[in-house]
């Protein structure tokens, strides 16, 4: 077991770091040679390319779980990062990671599409991993510092990082949906995991409906009502609600931070990816040549038809795949004439409704292929594997329709990283209309993907588009992508944030080059 500290205020270190971005993983993969060895690679990914170059220009640390369980590391340097690894036990990761983030939250913030599980066992662990991310976090800050942290599995952080630390400035950005009042009741522990998240100056959502449904929550359940994205909290405030709770949370003589009022603000800021490292790649020959490869690999269909996922459930990956077999059925698609890719890619794997999605989708595409494949053609290609970006992009510039049929998602970048990626201005969206990203990409053909015979429609529409409106949608939905990157949705925040109390952080335009 790892074993965590008692619940003091923490010393400020005199050699702390401005800027701390704190998250449930590192932003580097590991890799393991022949002998043993390890190396480092940056993850992949808008969020960890949007803050390196804030990290290099504001001497920041970033606090985080390297993936490996029962593994104590020491603090380490690698390319612009200063990573501060955080232990999780086997249990740890069973209960805190696996269970309360991905069986409790996970479900519960996306719909209740699959049942929660409340155990409190996993609470405790919860609360137990949040604490010790919230003492590493406090421990690493300099006098005054910003400490950014990231998501669903440190909601308790910012309150608890507030009492360590009084003088830090705290952000927090939520990457997923937050639930309406009705859903988010049912949480047992719905007082406590408020309190812990309105420790933040700053708390982001992705779409101005998620900070509604966060308000509504706090006035519901905490008593404080949001005026124009804020509202006072004090001592008192917390105190009283935490009294009345039922939660097995910490009685309210044991906050003593000294900053006994703060104002919290919620709002939305949606998310971007990165554009430039989208422009790179889709401007290279090599990936050029990759997307025409692709496509004679395919026996060079007249439509390709692409989906990228995590093999989750929220991403409607069921009825994409009904869908488009019950097109080949109707014989409005033929295997001759499209070709359909569905890249999902492994993710949470001991978690029992993930291994229940797999057994499911690679059964609907066991008897799509087994009734539809010729010699020389297969109805859906099928790859439970991670790619490397640059394959992604060639995929991208492949595919004639991309589709997102998600029933519920914070965002889905995949949407954007393909408009990125057509320079072309080839190539039609299919959107579903429960992502953040329809927000944004308002020239996507929006489905609402429980209704199969619309999606059904919309898989057609998308095929037999006129090339001018196809066109023209493209280029509008380029114009929102490409003026809204990752960057410019970092920067906004932390300008934000800086403006309700902490200090300047922040890259400039240089920065982006210097990666
Ligand atoms: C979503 C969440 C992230 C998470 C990612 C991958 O995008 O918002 O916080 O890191 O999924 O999931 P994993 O459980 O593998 O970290």
């Amino acid at each position: 077991m790892l074993a965590d500290q008692s619940d003091h205020q923490v010393a400020v270190p005199r050699e702390g770091y401005d800027f701390v971005v704190v998250s449930n993983r590192l932003p580097v993969d590991r890799d393991v040679d022949e002998n043993g060895d390890s190396t480092w690679r940056r993850s992949p990914g808008g969020l960890v390319s949007a803050l390196a170059p804030v990290m290099a220009k504001h001497d920041g640390a970033w606090v985080g779980w390297h993936g490996a369980p029962d593994e104590t590391l020491e603090p380490f340097d690698h390319d612009v990062f200063h990573l501060v690894p955080v232990g999780l036990s086997e249990l740890e990761v069973k209960r805190y990671y696996e269970g309360f983030s991905n069986a409790t939250l996970w479900p519960l913030y996306h719909d209740v599409i699959a049942p929660p599980e409340f155990h409190r066992t996993w609470w405790y662990a919860y609360r137990r991993v949040n604490e010790r991310f919230a003492r590493m976090a406090a421990e690493t800050a300099a006098p005054e510092a910003t400490v950014w942290v990231q998501d669903y599995q440190l909601q308790l952080v910012p309150r608890m990082l507030r009492k360590l630390r009084p003088d830090v400035t705290v952000g927090f950005f939520n990457h997923i949906p937050f639930p309406p009042t009705e859903i988010y009741s049912q949480l047992p522990w719905r007082k406590a995991v408020l309190e812990g998240l309105t420790g933040a100056d700053l708390i982001g959502f992705q779409r101005p409906g998620d900070a509604q449904n966060f308000q509504r929550c706090v006035r519901k359940f905490l008593g404080v009502r949001f005026t124009n994205g804020a509202a006072e909290f004090t001592e008192a405030t917390l105190a009283d609600a935490a009294a009345s709770s039922s939660a097995p949370g910490r009685a309210a003589s044991d906050r003593e931070d000294g900053r006994t009022s703060w104002t919290v603000h919620a709002a939305a800021y949606p998310i971007s990816i990165d554009v430039e490292a989208i422009r790179e790649l889709a401007s290279n020959p090599a990936t050029k040549k990759r997307a025409r490869e692709i496509r004679q690999e395919l026996g060079d269909p007249e439509t390709v038809y692409l989906g990228v996922d995590r093999l989750d459930y929220t991403k409607g990956i069921l009825h994409r795949l009904k869908a488009y077999g019950e097109l080949l059925e109707d014989e409005k698609l033929s295997v001759e004439n499209s070709a359909l890719i569905q890249v999902a890619s492994p993710s949470r794997e001991r978690v029992e409704s993930y291994i229940q999605l797999r057994e499911q989708v690679e059964g609907i595409v066991g008897r799509i292929n087994g009734q539809f494949d010729t010699m020389a053609n297969t109805a859906v290609r099928y790859l439970h594997h991670g790619y490397p970006f640059e394959e992604m992009v060639a995929l991208y510039m492949a595919a004639d329709v991309m589709l997102v049929t998600a029933l519920r998602d914070g965002m889905n970048l995949v949407a954007k990283e393909y408009v990125a990626a057509k320079q072309d201005r080839s190539g039609t969206l299919v959107l579903s209309e429960f992502t953040g990203a329809a927000e944004q990409l308002k020239q996507a053909i929006l489905v609402n993907p429980h209704d199969i015979d619309g999606l059904k429609e919309a898989m057609l529409h998308a095929r037999d588009m006129p090339g001018s409106e196809a066109k023209k949608r493209m280029s509008s939905m380029r114009r929102q992508v490409l003026t809204h990157d990752v960057v410019d949705w970092s920067q906004r925040f932390l300008e934000d944030l800086a403006s309700y109390g902490g200090q300047s952080v922040g890259s400039d335009t240089n920065d982006r080059n210097a990666q």
